[in-house]
């Protein structure tokens, strides 16, 4: 599965914001890169307040990506090509230019159309204190108050995310039937499914009990034992029943996957059962160090808790809500996850970084299950590390008070074109997001039929992948030393060596990948993975 970032693919018209005629225009690649599918972040109408992710219309397309008309034809084009289209479903929250925010705003407290959302008088003298400590994911207070509509200050509404992105309250009847009508409109349409943004949000606990953020204070997700009362509530399950059993209904195949950021896995496991969505992203195994420990106890226990349920496991290194892996990795053994890296921050190893991000991606696809890919990584693109913080466009920037550099380094337009303005983006130098300087060397014109090209390297697998059927295979671990790891997925053995020194495969096995040179002798170096025929 590949992450298409609207915004940021391919921009047709030179307004320097990608569009969906751009994307249409670019199916080529991703059939010539082998994918099956692809997933498009939100091309709704939307003021953008969080690149998208706030919704004014469910049923349009936002006229700076194009007409609903063009979405009808890059479905159609891309199934005239045999790849399934999964489009984004933001639930969780609406804009507040929807219609119905639009309409509670205007409607006096305890009115049916602020019952759509999650307003609540505030605490203290006269109502001036939120409702209760919770706080917006992206920083800063998770409530906002408004006037009445006569003009007095009136009630607090909640937001877990931006200000533009009241909450909806989901123990309303109204707004499930509306979201199924939504699904329905996008299934009439023909599109494969939906990845559900911030499926463990929908439903809070009824009491809204005040929450001290024992741990990190913005992550999504609970530790063992602790379950947030924003985040991963029973009642979501419910939902997504509902929505099941709507998609069971339409014929051919029709996916649900989950963002949800849950721990642990079995816990995540419960979004994937069978009358449930049929895949979750796996944020653990994204978030793991880059040490052979780490890895083993990730995909094993990955592994262990979709098998418990039936479900595929999944896997993903890089998405548009993290730095990219060719950078990450390249940060420090044991940093925490950054949210975004700016100029005057510890810069990662460039080279180091996309040595392991190659070894990685290589590791990831030899496993079976789902890969998702995010655009870019397929050129060994790193993050945006020195953007001008006058650039920044993501939210976080500004609600964490600078605190965090946010999300805008890892959605910058990508290089197709080494020598054409933005890299080949469109047709003009313009670009929402500035590109670094450097990116010339990944245009996908410099890596196209050259040897070992990070380009050439995930084409290569991706066709492995499906010829050798890993995505359907099973994983055996093979005992190895320490700072290794190998496994057999069908006729295919795969080693990672994660050791200063080199590994030698056993005798007999004839390598037919690997994600960096091998020895003179055919070792396996430092950071480097290796699929062989066994
Ligand atoms: C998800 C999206 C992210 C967005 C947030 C709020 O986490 O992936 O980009 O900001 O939801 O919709």
């Amino acid at each position: 599965m590949y992450q298409i970032y609207p915004r940021s693919f391919s921009d047709i018209d030179g307004d320097g914001i990608g569009d969906l005629p751009g994307i249409t225009a670019r199916l080529g690649h991703l059939v010539e890169l082998g994918v099956d599918a692809v997933w498009l972040s939100p091309f709704y109408p939307s003021p953008q307040a969080d690149a998208g992710y706030d919704v004014a219309d469910y049923r349009d397309v936002d006229p700076i990506f194009g007409r609903l008309a063009d979405a009808d034809e890059l479905i159609a084009q891309a199934h005239a090509r045999g790849l399934r289209v999964i489009v984004d479903l933001v639930p969780n929250h609406t804009s507040s230019a929807h219609p119905w925010f639009v309409e509670a705003l205007a409607a006096p407290a305890g009115s049916p159309a602020r019952a759509r959302y999650v307003f609540r008088d505030g605490r203290g003298t006269d109502g001036a204190e939120p409702p209760n400590t919770w706080r917006s994911v992206f920083g800063g207070p998770a409530w906002t108050r408004v006037p009445d509509p006569d003009g007095r200050p009136g009630q607090w509404y909640l937001h877990l995310f931006d200000v533009g992105q009241p909450d909806l309250n989901w123990d309303l009847p109204e707004v499930r039937a509306e979201f199924e009508d939504v699904l329905r409109f996008w299934l009439d349409r023909g599109v494969d499914g939906f990845r559900v943004d911030v499926a463990h949000g929908l439903v809070k606990q009824a009491d809204l009990a005040d929450w001290h953020y024992p741990e990190e204070p913005l992550s999504g997700g609970g530790s063992e034992g602790v379950r947030p009362p924003m985040w991963d509530q029973d009642g979501v399950h419910e939902i997504y029943r509902d929505w099941r059993r709507l998609l069971d209904s339409y014929p051919g195949e029709r996916i649900l996957v989950a963002e949800a950021w849950v721990q642990p896995a079995e816990r995540l496991a419960a979004y994937v059962r069978p009358d449930e969505m049929h895949q979750a992203f796996n944020f653990e195994y994204l978030l793991a160090a880059w040490t052979a420990p780490a890895q083993y106890a990730v995909i094993t226990r990955s592994l262990a808790a979709t098998d418990a349920v039936g479900a595929p496991t999944t896997w993903v290194l890089s998405n548009h809500d993290v730095v990219r892996h060719a950078s990450r990795l390249g940060l420090p053994p044991g940093t925490p996850k950054p949210n975004g890296i700016g100029a005057g921050d510890p810069q990662p190893d460039a080279a180091v970084g996309l040595r392991r991000a190659r070894a990685a991606t290589l590791l990831m696809l030899a496993l079976p299950g789902s890969a998702y890919l995010y655009q870019g990584e397929e050129l060994g693109l790193p993050e945006h590390t020195t953007m001008d913080d006058d650039a920044r466009q993501d939210p976080t920037w500004k609600r964490s008070g600078g605190a965090e550099r946010g999300r805008d380094g890892c959605r910058v337009p990508i290089p197709w074109e080494a020598d054409a303005p933005s890299y080949g983006f469109g047709p003009t130098d313009a670009s929402w997001l500035p590109q670094p300087a450097l990116w010339a060397e990944y245009a996908l014109d410099r890596q196209r039929e050259v040897a070992g090209a990070t380009y050439e390297m995930y084409r290569a697998a991706l066709m492995l992948r499906r010829e050798h059927g890993l995505g359907r295979g099973t994983l055996s671990w093979v005992d190895t030393a320490d700072d290794v790891l190998a496994f057999r997925n069908g006729d295919l053995l795969v080693v990672t060596n994660f050791g200063a020194d080199p590994v030698g495969l056993p005798a007999g096995t004839q390598p037919l990948l690997s994600s960096g040179p091998l020895d003179s002798d055919g070792g396996v170096p430092t950071d480097v993975t290796v699929w062989a025929r066994a």
